[in-house]
């Protein structure tokens, strides 16, 4: 292979520094991972409870990061899906009930080698869909042979009711995407509805048994 064919392969997975770029969002995601497990431990062991019901992680594939390269029409190199993609380390938690989202978000971004990119709170204003999560775009800091690197991950945070719509939802879409109608996508939007009021109903009995009553109104709508 000559330089140029190396530096310019068309695949990801040919071009130099490859490996390097797996093993950092690879290490990326067990870091968060790691940071998680601790809370979550710590968690259980002080208030005999754990607000984690469980995690998901993701590396995105070489070739979903080059389909999402074309579609940002951006170059199909290393760098430059460093430079534009966000999501190339995934991370979802599925948590128990709703404050436990926000509670375990609060916990994850306090810690001081944690910069939050960005938050978009699906759960407050959920997608005209019906969509519910937490949407977290974190940096964190991987240490390697010659000094440490930013890594960013997508860390999507959601409870039970809200990942099991948003499982299905994803089935239905991309396996039956010819088929959704406006009838369906109302139906679904509904099905989301009685799923968030469900997570309400059953913070309330939580809290009830175990804090007292005390509740938090401020991001429920419905
Ligand atoms: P991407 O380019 O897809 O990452 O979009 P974005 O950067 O605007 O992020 P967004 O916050 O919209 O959502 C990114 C991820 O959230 C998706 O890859 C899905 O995992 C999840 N997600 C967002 N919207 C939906 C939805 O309507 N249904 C389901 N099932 N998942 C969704
Ligand atoms: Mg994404």
């Amino acid at each position: 292979m000559t330089w140029v064919e190396k530096n310019f392969a068309r695949h990801l997975d040919e071009q130099p520094g490859f490996d390097e770029f797996v093993h950092e969002y690879k290490s990326a995601i067990k870091e968060v991972d790691t940071k998680l497990e601790i809370l979550s431990e710590d968690f259980a062991v002080r208030h005999d409870y754990n607000p984690i019901h469980h995690i998901v992680k993701r590396l995105k594939t070489p070739v979903s990061i080059e389909e999402k390269l074309h579609r940002l029409e951006c170059d199909v190199t290393i760098p430059s899906a460093r430079e534009n993609i966000y999501d190339i380390a995934g991370v979802r938690v599925v948590c128990n009930f709703v404050e436990d989202v926000y509670d375990v978000a609060k916990m994850l971004t306090s810690q001081n080698d944690i910069k939050v990119i960005s938050e978009k709170d699906y759960i407050k204003n959920p997608k005209p869909n019906g969509y519910r999560s937490l949407h977290l775009l974190i940096k964190v800091p991987v240490f390697l042979l010659d000094g440490h690197i930013d890594i960013p991950v997508e860390v999507q945070l959601r409870t039970v009711a809200m990942d099991f719509w948003a499982s299905l939802e994803h089935q239905l879409r991309y396996k039956k995407a010819n088929h959704i109608t406006a009838t369906t996508d109302i139906e679904l939007k509904a099905c989301a509805e009685v799923s968030a009021n469900l997570d309400k109903r059953m913070q309330k009995i939580f809290n009830e048994l175990y804090k007292g009553g005390e509740y938090r109104e401020n991001y429920w709508d419905v």
